[in-house]
């Protein structure tokens, strides 16, 4: 064990440590999650986040140039120059006035992170590097995940540019947007569909490489956890190391939402915060475990010894009823969040709030992302429509600052956008009328013409004077 980093189980009843080179999904004694912890006493921490700065100008050292480990005196299990990168968090902030009206805030309050704009099209990125990083160090050869499909895209991309490992991904049938199954298949990855969901599928990539002595690269995997902090790194960074009010995340499986509450810990356990923004995970209403948990039935942290047994109620109870998770935003279709007892500490450790959202509010939030700015996947609106209803209720203030994570690129998955905007009805009628979106108040329609001039000039001619 080296004496600066080791993991450590979250169980404040365990709390065993292992060696940074060993590999578990969780720990072996109790079953808890792992953490990546440190002595931070024995590392050179930065005094100041703005010492942060003095990494821009090293942009010709990979490790630097990446969004992630240009943070990596935050998260140094490994020595800089081991760390792997594709060049993951070149991501931007945007400061949404097209989008604030909608979610009721004053002009300049909304922030929008676009984490879509990582190489794979998603957040996924910075915690594949962070996973990365340690299964090389552990030498793996092999690396799995089950997937909505972001995490599979990510992996297979980063086995395709590094060649350290092979993927396998795993994913449920029929449930995984176009786009981010294009990509694994472009990559390389073996891709297995099970017969099942995401839930099926992640118990069963769990079990199969426990067995197969497969890497396993779902968020389960402390080292990934670390990779997504630098999302809220530079969040700070863009906000010229200012704490907002509000961070605003869909919940799936509750990686980043908990990866977020360590970040902030941390930042604030070492003196380089005094405050910490308080946190709002948005579920949708078809998968909305976390929301009926935390807001209806009251679970909480409490110091590690959350209600377990109200939790296994929960499940046995989602299981007799053959309750299965379903929604639009595809990406969080997740009943099972491997997570749920880091997000507890989260919301403790942030104040923070759960909210589930319908399909018709993600869609008409993702039409007004895509119309102020560059877009998202229908997950990722989820934050902006739980910002919108916070600040309806009173919870979010209109004054205060908001960022709300866009977590996917709008191109994952172009049918939900195109049916919104009735691109044909059939379409609408499949994929969203059916699901419940009775309205597309903010749809966009396509015009058709007779190929004639004089029709097409007439139809430009009225369009160019509505505008
Ligand atoms: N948004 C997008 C676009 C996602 O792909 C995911 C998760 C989430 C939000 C939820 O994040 O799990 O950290 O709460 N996608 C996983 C996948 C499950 O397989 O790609 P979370």
């Amino acid at each position: 064990m080296t004496d600066s980093a080791f993991q450590q189980c979250i169980n404040p009843d365990c709390g065993k440590a292992f060696g940074i080179e060993e590999i578990y999904h969780s720990c072996p004694q109790c079953g808890g999650l792992l953490d990546v912890s440190y002595n931070w006493n024995r590392l050179a921490v930065p005094k100041k986040l703005n010492d942060f700065e003095k990494y821009w100008s090293k942009r010709d050292v990979p490790q630097r140039l990446s969004g992630v480990w240009r943070f990596h005196d935050l998260m140094p299990f490994v020595p800089l120059e081991q760390c792997v990168t594709t060049g993951e968090g070149q991501t931007l902030l945007q400061n949404a006035n097209g989008v604030a009206p909608f979610v009721g805030v004053r002009e300049s309050s909304l922030f929008l992170q676009y984490e879509g704009l990582n190489p794979s099209g998603s957040f996924k990125d910075n915690g594949m590097a962070g996973a990365f990083t340690h299964g090389k160090l552990v030498g793996a050869k092999q690396a799995a995940c089950a997937s909505t499909g972001n995490t599979s895209a990510s992996l297979a991309m980063f086995c395709a540019i590094t060649k350290l490992m092979k993927a396998v991904i795993f994913i449920g049938s029929g449930k995984i947007a176009y786009g981010k199954l294009s990509q694994a298949l472009d990559y390389g990855a073996k891709t297995v569909q099970i017969e099942g969901d995401f839930d099926d599928a992640m118990a069963r990539v769990q079990e199969v490489s426990k067995q197969l002595g497969i890497y396993l690269v779902n968020s389960v995997n402390p080292f990934r956890l670390e990779g997504q902090k630098s999302i809220m790194f530079r969040v700070l960074e863009q906000l010229r190391w200012e704490v907002p009010d509000w961070i605003v995340v869909p919940g799936g499986n509750l990686g980043n939402s908990s990866a977020f509450g360590k970040a902030f810990l941390e930042l604030h356990q070492l003196g380089l915060i005094k405050k910490i923004p308080r946190i709002a995970i948005i579920n949708a209403t078809g998968a909305n475990t976390l929301y009926r948990l935390v807001e209806q039935d009251g679970l909480c942290w409490n110091g590690g010894r959350y209600d377990k047994s109200l939790v296994k109620r929960f499940y046995d109870e989602m299981t007799a009823a053959g309750r299965r998770a379903s929604t639009i935003a595809s990406a969080i279709e997740i009943n099972r969040p491997v997570n749920l007892s880091k997000c507890l500490r989260t919301l403790e450790v942030m104040k923070g709030v759960v909210r589930d959202v319908s399909e018709q509010e993600i869609l008409d939030a993702k039409s007004q992302v895509g119309a102020g700015g560059f877009g998202c996947e229908p997950a990722s609106a989820a934050s902006v429509a739980g910002a919108k209803r916070l600040v309806a209720e009173g919870v979010i203030g209109r004054d205060e600052r908001v960022v709300c994570v866009l977590t996917g690129h709008q191109l994952k998955d172009p049918d939900a956008t195109v049916a919104y905007h009735r691109m044909d009805e059939a379409l609408y009628e499949k994929y969203l009328k059916k699901r419940g979106v009775t309205e597309t108040p903010y749809a966009n329609r396509p015009v058709t013409v007779a190929n004639h001039i004089d029709a097409i000039i007439d139809t430009v001619k009225k369009d160019g004077e509505q505008r």
